[in-house]
């Protein structure tokens, strides 16, 4: 098992991707916190977990709230006793086109996103630091952050600065052994891009499913992307035949993005 003994953190864990990865960090042996904003659904993940052998518990925490944030670092010290690995997973997504997008749009994206995230990392890092025997941060990002998109502005330039942030914080947590890397998934199936083909649809006149179809139908490896498909990279990046990878963000989407 390549977590054994490892204690780790995974925000939005309560759905899709974060969900696989708190389970599949599970079965390489770590000890986990499901936190997500949905207290239900993080329970019901972590009690999946213990049903499946595994050692979990659920906190509730909205990641824009530093008080709430700093509250789940201590949870995972005092029930588990410290803390090796956070992956910065929860996150929002609106398809809003250029000239309509708000400022509520803007700053509800930037906050979960991207301020959240700072939050999270901050208060995970301070803990690794204090502990003083290195750790793992793995953001979040996406294909959406590698490009711009007309009818999706804010999103793509929220998932780039994620993929700004990791490149920050990786050059500052180096000297602590803290290795900070990202993941840019492609179209994955899960509740996130049920929303966005609903969205796209109403702004481009397509029929519900059409523009996801198209997405998938773009797609090089010819198969949309499941919540699994992200957990392997996410397992590597928190294990340590990682060690010596820092301030990189991976592409794990079928192909779509070269770069
Ligand atoms: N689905 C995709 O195609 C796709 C592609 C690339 C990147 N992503 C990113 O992957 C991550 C996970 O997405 P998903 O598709 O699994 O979405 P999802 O909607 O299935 O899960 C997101 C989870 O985040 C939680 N959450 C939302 N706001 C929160 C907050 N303020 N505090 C704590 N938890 C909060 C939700 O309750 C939910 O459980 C997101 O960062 C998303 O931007 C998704």
């Amino acid at each position: 098992m390549r977590l054994e003994g490892k204690i780790a953190i995974i925000t939005g864990a309560g759905s899709g991707m974060g969900r696989a990865i708190a389970k599949r960090y599970a079965a390489e042996g770590a000890k986990v916190v499901v936190a997500d904003i949905n207290q239900a659904a993080a329970a019901a993940v972590a009690a999946e977990i213990g049903g499946d052998g595994g050692e979990a518990t659920a906190f509730q925490v909205d990641v824009r709230n530093q008080e709430q944030v700093k509250a789940m670092v201590a949870a995972a010290v005092a029930r588990f006793g410290g803390l090796d690995i956070l992956v910065t997973n929860a996150g929002v997504g609106r398809i809003v086109p250029f000239l309509d997008t708000t400022e509520a749009d803007w700053d509800y994206m930037f906050d979960i996103n991207c301020k959240g995230l700072l939050w999270c990392s901050q208060a995970a890092a301070a803990q690794m630091i204090d502990q003083g025997r290195g750790g793992k941060i793995v953001n979040i990002a996406s294909q959406a952050g590698r490009r711009g998109e007309a009818l999706v502005l804010a999103y793509c330039a929220s998932k780039a600065c994620v993929i700004s942030m990791t490149q920050s914080m990786a050059l500052a947590l180096a000297p602590h052994k803290i290795n900070v890397n990202g993941i840019a998934p492609g179209v994955v199936d899960t509740p996130f891009w049920e929303q966005v083909d609903q969205q796209f649809a109403k702004l481009t006149g397509l029929e519900p499913g059409e523009p996801k179809r198209r997405a998938v139908a773009s797609i090089p490896l010819g198969r949309i992307e499941q919540p699994d498909d992200v957990a392997g990279a996410a397992v590597f990046l928190a294990s340590s035949e990682s060690d010596y990878i820092t301030q990189q963000t991976i592409n794990v989407d079928g192909g779509n993005w070269p770069g």
